[in-house]
């Protein structure tokens, strides 16, 4: 147990692979709750998922999904948020109901209120699988490096980096580069995320592969909050071939 690292060649084998793995926890476990996470890399894994469910008959009916964190001062429909991302993407092609399919709010009247109510409700009922990606500066979900960290869901203000390599995203996913892209998120915290039972944390691409090796080799500390992953008992860093390190 620990942490497990897993290499496959390219990024469509890396997400058949996460697939596989959420198709397991889901098939032999239908009232999953299910961590999940947006930006590019897991949009193979969604985009499987959904053909299993279209093709194979793979259900959510029963699951349940709290997503990691959300953009704030942005509407719903606002193609900048992670609602919009995870309803186009997934959500709206499976057959979730649409109240187990939680995604903090993006616009709540207190947005601190909102971070202890979203906090509660993943701890009280407990993930069983969490999917990560892993920001280019070491962040998870919106855990940005810094001297200290957060245990539990809060708002948070955006390093400039983040908010660059969203607007890059958000080009890709929603097409156009004008978005305004929202300098504060709410994001589970750290201690949130090590709760779940289980973690798969997912990288691809010649981009990661410089802090993907720096999160294998260094100590844990604040300024990569993914190092943070290895006091968890159960992770899977499942990586394409351009993003492990070449001694790997
Ligand atoms: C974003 C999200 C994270 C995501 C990360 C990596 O800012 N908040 O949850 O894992 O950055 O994004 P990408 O997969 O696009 O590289």
């Amino acid at each position: 147990m620990g942490l497990r690292v897993i290499k496959v060649g390219n990024y469509q084998e890396l997400s058949d692979m996460a697939a596989q793995f959420v198709k397991s926890q889901v098939l032999l476990q239908p009232r999953s709750v299910l961590g999940l996470a947006t930006g590019m890399t897991p949009l193979g894994l969604y985009q499987r998922l959904v053909e299993m469910h279209r093709q194979d008959g793979l259900s959510f009916r029963e699951t349940v999904a709290y997503n990691l964190d959300e953009f704030l001062g942005v509407s719903p429909d606002n193609p900048v948020s992670y609602y919009n991302y995870m309803w186009t993407n997934f959500f709206g092609h499976i057959d979730i109901p649409e109240e187990n399919a939680h995604i903090p709010p993006c616009n709540p009247a207190d947005a601190h209120a909102a971070a202890r109510d979203y906090e509660q409700q993943v701890v009280q009922t407990g993930v069983n699988l969490q999917v990560l990606g892993i920001g280019a500066n070491g962040h998870i979900g919106f855990n940005e490096p810094a001297d200290q960290l957060m245990e539990e869901t809060h708002v948070t203000d955006l390093k400039e980096e983040t908010i660059e390599s969203n607007r890059k995203l958000l080009a890709q996913t929603a097409g156009g580069d004008n978005y305004h892209i929202p300098q504060r998120a709410l994001t589970m915290g750290m201690g949130t995320i090590l709760k779940a039972d289980r973690i798969l944390l997912l990288a691809n691409g010649a981009g990661k592969k410089s802090i993907v090796g720096r999160m294998l080799t260094e100590n844990i500390n604040t300024h990569l909050p993914a190092t943070f992953l290895k006091v968890h008992r159960d992770v899977t860093v499942l990586l394409d071939e351009e993003a492990a390190p070449d001694w790997l």
